[in-house]
This record gives C-alpha cells, sequence and structure tokens, in this order.
C-alpha cells in the first residue's frame, strides 16, 4: 500500500512561506513608515502596496492550488476540537489574506492615488468612489483587519509550537520538511 502524504506539497510549502515572509514585510514596512517622514515614507507605503497586491495574486494562487490538490489529514490522535480550530485558523487565514489587500486597494482607489506596482505597471484602480471619507473608512476597516490578522499569527503559531513540543507528533514536519520525522 502506497504511503499516506505526509507533507505539504512543494509548491504548497513554497507559497505558506513565502507569503507568511510577506506579511512579516508588510508589518516591517509600515514600522518603516511610521518611523520616517517625507518621500522615504511614502515609498515604503507604495512598497506595502505592491506587496500586498502581490499577497492578494498568490493567495488566489494558493487557493486554486489547495482546491486541486486538498490538505492531508491532521493526525487521527487530534481531538476534534483541535481540528475544528486549526481548520477554522487556516480558513479566517485565507479571507484575511483576501479582505486585507482587498480593502487597502480599495481605499486607495477610493482616494483616487494611482499605484504603481514596484514601479513597473500602473495597477487598476477600483470603481470606488467616495474621496477621502471613504478611503478613512476603510482604512479603519484595513487597521481592524490587521489586528484579527495578529491573533490568528499568534494562535496559529502557538498551535504549531504545542504540536511539536507538547504532542511530538509530526504537524510542524508537515510544514518545514527538514524538521526530522517523527517515529
Ligand atoms: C503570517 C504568517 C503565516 C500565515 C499567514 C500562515 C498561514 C497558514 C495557512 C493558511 C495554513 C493552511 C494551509 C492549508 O492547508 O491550506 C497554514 C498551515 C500551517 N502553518 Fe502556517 N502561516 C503562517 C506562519 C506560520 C509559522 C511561523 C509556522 C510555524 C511556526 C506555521 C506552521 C504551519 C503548519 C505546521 C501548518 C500545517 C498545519 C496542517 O498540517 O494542517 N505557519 N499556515
Ligand atoms: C495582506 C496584505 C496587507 C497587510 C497584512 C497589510 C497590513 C497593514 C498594516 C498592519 C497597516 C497598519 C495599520 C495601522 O494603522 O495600525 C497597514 C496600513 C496601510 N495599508 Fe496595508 N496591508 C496589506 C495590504 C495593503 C494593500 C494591498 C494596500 C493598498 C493597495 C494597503 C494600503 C495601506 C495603507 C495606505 C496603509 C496606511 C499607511 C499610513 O499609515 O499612512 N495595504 N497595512
Amino acid at each position: 500500500m502506497a504511503e499516506p502524504r505526509n507533507r505539504y506539497s512543494t509548491v504548497s510549502l513554497v507559497l505558506h512561506w513565502l507569503i507568511a515572509a510577506l506579511v512579516v514585510t508588510q508589518v516591517v514596512l509600515i514600522w518603516g513608515h511610521e518611523a520616517t517622514d517625507g518621500p522615504v515614507s511614502r515609498e515604503l507605503v507604495s512598497i506595502h502596496k505592491s506587496v500586498g497586491l502581490s499577497i492578494l495574486v498568490l493567495t488566489l494562487g494558493r487557493l486554486g492550488w489547495r482546491i486541486a490538490n486538498p490538505a492531508i489529514p491532521l493526525p487521527a490522535a487530534m481531538p476534534r476540537s483541535q481540528k475544528l480550530l486549526a481548520r477554522a485558523t487556516h480558513v479566517l487565514f485565507y479571507a484575511f489574506l483576501l479582505a486585507m489587500p482587498l480593502v487597502g486597494w480599495a481605499a486607495s482607489s477610493a482616494a483616487g492615488r494611482e499605484i504603481i506596482w514596484f514601479g513597473l505597471f500602473e495597477w487598476p484602480a477600483l470603481p470606488i468612489g467616495g474621496g477621502r471619507e471613504t478611503a478613512g473608512d476603510l482604512m479603519d476597516l484595513h487597521e481592524l483587519a490587521a489586528k484579527g490578522l495578529y491573533v490568528l499569527i499568534a494562535l496559529h503559531v502557538a498551535g504549531a509550537l504545542k504540536h511539536h513540543f507538547v504532542d511530538r507528533d509530526n504537524v510542524l514536519h508537515r510544514m518545514i520538511p527538514w524538521i526530522p520525522r517523527r517515529p
């Protein structure tokens, strides 16, 4: 009998870690923006927009891949409540990884700001009016979503570490295959 798949595909691994790194980059860019003034500060927001829109596209690709290649089952020994919590966190991650860039894009469009993706081409604006007021409301939502995302990241990382150090199972190995597999 074929051995059951015990890790994510290389495409899933690359997308997971690339998107995770880009999300961290987003937060670092905002810190940099808040710590600086003038053109440097504006440039950091501009990079933040380009990275955010890249996350949107990568997440759509990741979801497509995920639908074509369903996730491997969680360990049978995991209680049902924990499986539910893990799956809910993942679903919410996907929702936030789509919603955050969409809201940012909508805010930028409402404010009539053009987005030049990494200085290479003009990213189309969404057909949203309302000017600065709508943009401000959307930015409030963007800020709130960032807080939600932080909660998800904390839960997710705590879960991953609990699997590794408390349950001592292979869940972390599935996402970091160079961690030796436990018997
Ligand atoms: C911003 C950072 C991160 C985001 C947005 C994120 C997102 C996700 C998502 C959406 C999944 C579900 C994959 C799927 O089945 O479709 C996942 C799985 C996973 N992530 Fe992360 N992740 C992040 C950081 C991390 C970190 C830092 C760790 C390790 C400490 C980690 C460990 C894992 C593991 C072990 C799984 C597999 C769980 C399973 O086998 O079902 N992630 N992550
Ligand atoms: C997953 C993708 C994204 C993440 C994780 C993210 C995260 C954040 C965070 C944490 C902040 C700071 C919120 C605060 O004030 O506390 C922020 C601000 C902001 N984001 Fe994003 N963002 C993303 C995508 C985007 C996109 C696609 C755009 C626009 C196209 C955008 C535009 C902005 C703007 C204009 C600000 C306010 C900067 C300022 O303070 O002037 N973001 N974002």
